[in-house]
């Protein structure tokens, strides 16, 4: 016996067929990519920009399905998400391999390989839709891919190419902002966070999709929309507890999900970012997090210096029996974790004897992060030697 009808509609990477809250968001992109599609205009580029949990990825989804749903289209959509394919040559190679799953790709550059691409589609008089989902780091690090990914003009053919950025905020945007400076237009979707309404309307209609009739409260739901407050409302979140409370109800072999096993739920699922997320993280990145989480679990102190946490890290590193990684790579590494939103990090005000960078862990637990971790980089470690 479950509670569960359907567990799956749950998982996050589930795109359900309504987007309560979110269907006017998605009609003010398609408008924008409406002409793209009919073939009476050759590309555009969009920016769908607003924190984790308020739809973005669900959105870019469900628009790249209704796409490659209508018949006479012409374009094609490549979802492709940076958390992922981290690097620019993964992605180049990604759409390479979407045009050609033959063509060679050793010993060409990102730009071969990006020129390479733009040609067949203006051969192949056929357009694309790239929908670049997490892309916040590749303008923090990558501008010289981003602006090559915007120089529309400058490249001989007509550009084929249309891209839907998935950012979380603005200040990454401006650090690469080639359509500002380019006179480009910029088409801005912000996504706003959801309120407390919109988000009970939206757990309703995920919970009525994944639970038996009748098998959880309304209470439950709402304590749900209540706890992802302290979050912005973060709709990931919300439906990672109604999951876990769920499968903790069912563990207990009680028929009915309550608010209590939303609480408890609450204990085990850290917001904004979910393990499987934390699993693709490299191995010194995992670790970093780790010695964050060391100095952080105590809970004397609420944020630590980058200072602090380099020398943490090559501590752990050393319990690990893990060469550590250069200066230069652990402050890259840094701002990875914090355009990926794990970590938070800022500059000390005056207090502090000249000012320093203060590194914060703004959503999760450290005490259950050191736990998650240790395993994660244990099995890491283990596989590695295999
Ligand atoms: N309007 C909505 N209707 C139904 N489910 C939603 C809605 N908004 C978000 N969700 C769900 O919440 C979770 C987080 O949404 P997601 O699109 O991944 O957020 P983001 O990409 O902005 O971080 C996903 O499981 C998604 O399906
Ligand atoms: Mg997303």
């Amino acid at each position: 016996m479950s509670v569960f009808k359907n567990k799956t509609t749950l998982m996050p990477d589930y795109i359900p067929p309504e987007i309560p809250h979110r269907h006017e968001k998605f009609l003010e992109i398609m408008e924008y990519f409406k002409p793209i599609i009919e073939g009476d205009a050759y590309f555009e580029h969009v920016f769908i920009i607003g924190n984790t949990g308020t739809g973005k990825t669900l959105v870019a989804r469900y628009l790249e399905r209704y796409i490659q749903s209508l018949k006479n289209r012409r374009v094609d959509v490549i979802y492709i998400n940076a958390r992922f394919e981290r690097i620019p040559g993964n992605i180049v190679r990604k759409l390479l391999r979407w045009i050609n799953p033959f063509a060679p790709d050793r010993g060409y550059s990102v730009e071969d390989i990006y020129m390479y691409f733009l040609e067949m589609l203006y051969k192949n008089n056929r357009g694309v839709l790239l929908i670049l989902d997490d892309s916040d780091h590749l303008f923090e690090k990558y501008a010289e891919f981003i602006y090559k990914l915007g120089r529309v003009h400058e490249i001989g053919i007509i550009n084929r190419l249309s891209i839907l950025f998935i950012l979380r905020s603005n200040s990454s945007l401006n650090k690469a902002d080639l359509w500002a400076i380019g006179g480009l237009r910029k088409n801005v979707v912000y996504f706003e966070d959801y309120g407390y309404e919109e988000l009970v309307d939206i757990l309703d209609y995920r919970a009525s999709q994944a639970f038996k009739n009748g098998a959880i409260d309304e209470g439950s739901i709402e304590t749900a929309a209540d706890i992802a407050a302290t979050y912005n409302y973060n709709a990931r979140y919300a439906i990672e507890l109604l999951l876990k409370a769920g499968m903790i109800a069912d563990k207990k072999g009680e028929k009915i999900v309550t608010a209590e096993h939303i609480r408890l739920a609450r204990f085990e699922v850290p917001p904004s970012f979910t393990y499987e997320d934390m699993k693709a993280l490299t191995l010194h990145e995992k670790m970093i997090l780790y010695a964050l989480s060391e100095i952080l679990a105590n809970g004397e102190k609420s944020f630590t210096t980058t200072g602090e946490l380099e020398r943490k890290y090559r501590e752990v590193a050393k319990y690990f029996e893990v060469t550590p990684v250069g200066h230069t790579w652990f402050w890259k590494m840094i701002d990875t974790l914090n355009a990926f939103g794990i970590i938070s990090k800022r500059l000390s005000s005056k207090k502090f004897r000249g000012r320093t960078t203060l590194i914060g862990l703004p959503s999760f637990s450290a005490t259950i992060l050191l736990t998650k971790l240790q395993e994660m980089i244990e099995d890491e470690i283990i596989k590695s030697i295999e």
